[in-house]
């Protein structure tokens, strides 16, 4: 089965053709952060507009790019949410028009659980792919969530954020130290020069049972520290990576206790933090330690694209899944 896969759930379009023979076949996707830099975060009309130009064009390249036409397409999966409507719709009218004049089935993927089963679609792994029952831990800029995934498509919530996503708190944080939008990236890439233990932050919620998170506090930590001390690019560094690692030791943490609660070794994490290298070597240590493993997706498909919702999107009509052709998006949807 060759399924198109169609992201605009944000600022990124992201297309991809998933063969379930052959596996990824191509994959493309086209950041908008350029246009939304100036204003320091994504302005959703604008977001929808740039979908819009851009989303047919890189359609066409990425069928050139896997060697087929569009009347190989066995499906067409897009992301109906959660995420900006006017972007979503973007997506979702495309995909539907393109599945209906293919006369072939549209899927909507829940863009969460694109990003969780991501790292089952590639076989980089040489342990071979992870199979549920397994806990993913999602880190996203709109959500961090732990969840028990007993089976393709059966989810438990075990725990999730109170306030700001892990994502977030990256990219607030490193506004207020003034560093350029989007900042969580660039944090990181700060942090690997600070070094650690200059500046001690929280470990939020760390010290009571539990499986929820709560970030915000960290940045009203990290103002006041940058605040009070002498402003320089080492202090910045510094403090970048006090706050890296306390959201990573706060990650791990939970990640273990989560392990424990759902009574399995095999941990997934998914979402754009997931690109975050010290919270990779973290949690690889973490799963050596109790003798388990860890699967990350390679960097480029932790952050949104295309590959993800074709990959969900193929699994879900492989099980026979198919709807209706109402162009349907839903912004706010829990998994
Ligand atoms: O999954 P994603 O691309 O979009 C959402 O669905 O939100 O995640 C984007 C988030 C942003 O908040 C970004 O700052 C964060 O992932 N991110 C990182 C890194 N790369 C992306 N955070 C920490 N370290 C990174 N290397
Ligand atoms: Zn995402």
């Amino acid at each position: 089965m060759i399924v198109l896969g169609i992201e605009t759930s944000c600022d990124e379009t992201g297309v991809a053709v998933y063969d379930t023979a052959t596996g990824l076949r191509a994959h493309a996707v086209y950041s908008q952060i350029a246009l939304h830099a100036e204003y320091g975060g994504v302005v959703p009309e604008l977001a929808s507009r740039d979908h819009v130009r851009k989303l047919l064009p890189l359609i066409r390249q990425t069928m050139v790019e896997a060697g087929l036409r569009v009347g190989d397409l066995d499906g067409v999966a897009y992301t109906a949410g959660p995420g900006l409507v006017g972007a979503l719709l973007v997506g979702a009218g495309v995909a539907r028009s393109l599945a209906w004049a293919l006369d072939v089935p549209a899927i909507a993927v829940h863009h969460m659980e694109g990003h969780l089963l991501a790292p089952l679609m590639d076989d980089a792994d040489p342990r071979g792919r992870p199979e549920p029952p397994f806990v993913a831990l999602l880190v996203s800029g709109g959500h961090t969530q732990l969840v028990a995934v007993d089976a393709i498509g059966r989810y438990r919530l075990l725990g999730e954020t109170l306030d700001d996503a892990a994502g977030e708190a990256f990219d607030k944080t490193a506004k207020l130290m003034g560093l350029p939008y989007p900042g969580g990236p660039q944090l990181a890439k700060l942090a690997e020069t600070g070094r650690p233990g200059v500046f001690k932050f929280a470990r939020p919620m760390t010290d009571r049972p539990g499986l929820d998170f709560s970030f915000s506090g960290l940045k009203t930590q990290v103002l006041l520290a940058w605040q009070q001390s002498e402003k320089s690019e080492t202090t910045r560094a510094d403090i970048a990576r006090g706050f890296e690692d306390a959201v990573v030791d706060t990650l791990a943490i939970k990640c273990t206790r989560a392990l424990d609660a759902a009574g399995c070794d095999t941990l997934v994490v998914a979402g754009g933090v997931g690109a975050n290298r010290r919270l990779r070597a973290k949690l690889a240590a973490m799963a050596d330690k109790r003798g388990g493993r860890v699967s990350f997706p390679p960097p480029a498909l932790c952050t949104d694209n295309g590959a993800m919702i074709a990959f969900a999107g193929a699994l879900r009509l492989q099980a026979g899944q198919h709807e209706d052709a109402s162009v349907r998006v839903t912004p706010r949807w829990d998994m």
